[in-house]
C-alpha cells in the first residue's frame, strides 16, 4: 500500500528537490545507455524522452523557459509539463548537457534541470553568451567581463592569497577561444580546457577544491548560461553573462523574449532572479560528479541537488534495482 505523505508547506521545498533529482536521475540513465555509441541525437532524444515522462508525473506545473528544439522529444521553450494546481514554475531543462561527450563516451555529460517562481530565470535565446564565473566567498565585483583576463586572475588570485600561477580557468577549446587562452597564460594561470559541456565547467568554479577550476571564461550557449546561474546562484558564487547578438534576427529575437538591451551585462541577479533548485546527474565521468554505474543487478548514479533556499549542496548517490529502471 502506498505511504500517506503528511506535507507542510516547507517539506513541500524538500520534496521537490527529491522529486528533480529523480527526474536527472532517470535521464542520466537513459543517455548512459547510448555512451560511446557515436549517436549523439539517438543519445539525446532518449535522455529528453525520459526526462519528459518523469517531469509529466511532478507535482507542480512548470513553464519551460530554458528548453530545446532538435527532436520529437525535445521539451520546448514555452511548453507546459506536469500537474498539480499550485503556481506555474519557471523550468529550464538540459536532458542530456554534452551530447559529445556522451557519444563519445567522454568525461563531463550531466543531465541538468533548474526550477525557480516563475519569471526568476532569464529568458534567454539560444545563442551565444559571454559568461564569466567564480565560485562563492569573494567580495561582489571581484571580477568583471569587461576587464582583461590578466585582471581578473591577478584580483582572483589576491582575494585567494594565492599567486596568479595557482589560479586555474575552465575555457571551452574551440578555435574562438584562441586569444582569450592565450591571454590567460599569459598571465601566468593555468588554462583547463573541456571539449564540451560549459555548464559543468562553471558550475566546477562553485567547489575548486574537488575540481581544481577557480574560474570560467569565455563563449558558450546562452541557455547554459542561466542553467549554470543557477547553480552558482545557490552557493553565492558570481557570475555574469553577456548575450552575443550580432546579427538583426537575433536582436529581434531577444528583444521577442523580453531583453531590450543588446549589449547588457547580465549579472546573476538578471540570469536568476528568484530562488532555485538544480539537480544534476552524470552521465559519463566528471569532476563534478561520477557517471552512470550499470552493475550486476544495480544501476549507481550520483546527482548534486544545489538548494538556494537554504544554500544546500546535496550529494546523492543512488542504487536503483536495475529491473526496476527501464526506460
Ligand atoms: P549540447 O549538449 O547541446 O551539445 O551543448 C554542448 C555545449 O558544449 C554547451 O555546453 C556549450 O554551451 C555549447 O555546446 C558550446 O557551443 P559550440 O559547440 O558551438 O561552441
Amino acid at each position: 500500500m502506498p505511504l500517506t505523505p503528511i506535507v507542510d508547506e516547507q517539506s513541500i521545498e524538500r520534496f521537490l528537490a527529491l522529486a528533480l533529482a529523480r527526474v536527472t536521475e532517470r535521464a542520466a540513465v537513459a543517455a548512459a545507455r547510448l555512451r560511446g555509441r557515436g549517436d549523439e541525437m539517438a543519445a539525446d532524444e532518449a535522455a529528453a524522452r525520459t526526462m519528459r515522462a518523469e517531469m509529466e508525473r511532478l507535482p507542480f506545473r512548470g513553464r519551460v523557459v530554458i528548453g530545446e528544439d532538435e527532436h520529437a522529444a525535445a521539451m520546448f521553450v514555452g511548453e507546459e509539463i506536469g500537474e498539480g494546481d499550485g503556481p506555474l514554475l519557471d523550468l529550464a531543462v538540459a536532458p542530456l548537457e554534452g551530447a559529445t561527450l556522451c557519444a563519445k563516451d567522454m568525461p563531463g555529460a550531466i543531465s541538468v534541470v533548474a526550477i525557480a517562481n516563475a519569471g526568476s530565470l532569464l529568458h534567454a535565446p539560444d545563442v551565444y553568451m559571454d559568461k564569466i564565473a567564480i565560485g562563492p566567498g569573494y567580495p561582489p565585483g571581484l571580477v568583471d567581463l569587461d576587464r582583461e583576463p590578466g585582471e581578473n586572475i591577478a584580483a582572483l588570485a589576491r582575494a585567494k592569497n594565492v599567486d596568479d600561477s595557482d589560479i586555474v580557468v575552465c575555457i571551452l577549446d574551440r578555435p574562438r577561444h584562441a586569444e582569450l587562452i592565450a591571454k590567460c597564460r599569459r598571465a601566468g594561470a593555468s588554462v583547463r580546457l573541456i571539449s564540451d559541456g560549459d555548464v559543468a565547467g562553471v558550475i566546477f568554479t562553485t567547489q575548486p577544491a574537488q575540481t581544481g577550476v577557480d574560474m570560467y571564461l569565455g563563449r558558450g550557449g546562452a541557455p547554459e548560461g542561466v542553467l549554470a546561474a543557477g547553480a552558482l546562484r545557490c552557493v553565492g558564487g558570481q557570475m555574469q553573462g553577456r548575450l552575443v547578438l550580432d546579427t538583426q534576427a537575433k536582436i529581434l529575437r531577444a528583444a521577442a523574449m523580453g531583453i531590450s538591451d543588446p549589449r547588457k551585462k547580465h549579472d546573476m541577479r538578471d540570469l536568476v532572479s528568484g530562488d532555485a533548485i538544480v539537480c544534476a546527474t552524470g552521465v559519463t565521468d566528471g569532476p563534478l560528479v561520477a557517471g552512470v554505474d550499470f552493475g550486476r543487478n544495480t544501476i549507481t548514479t550520483e546527482t548534486v541537488v544545489y538548494h538556494s533556499f537554504t544554500g544546500t549542496v546535496r550529494r546523492i548517490r543512488a542504487e536503483h534495482h536495475a529491473g526496476k529502471m527501464q526506460d
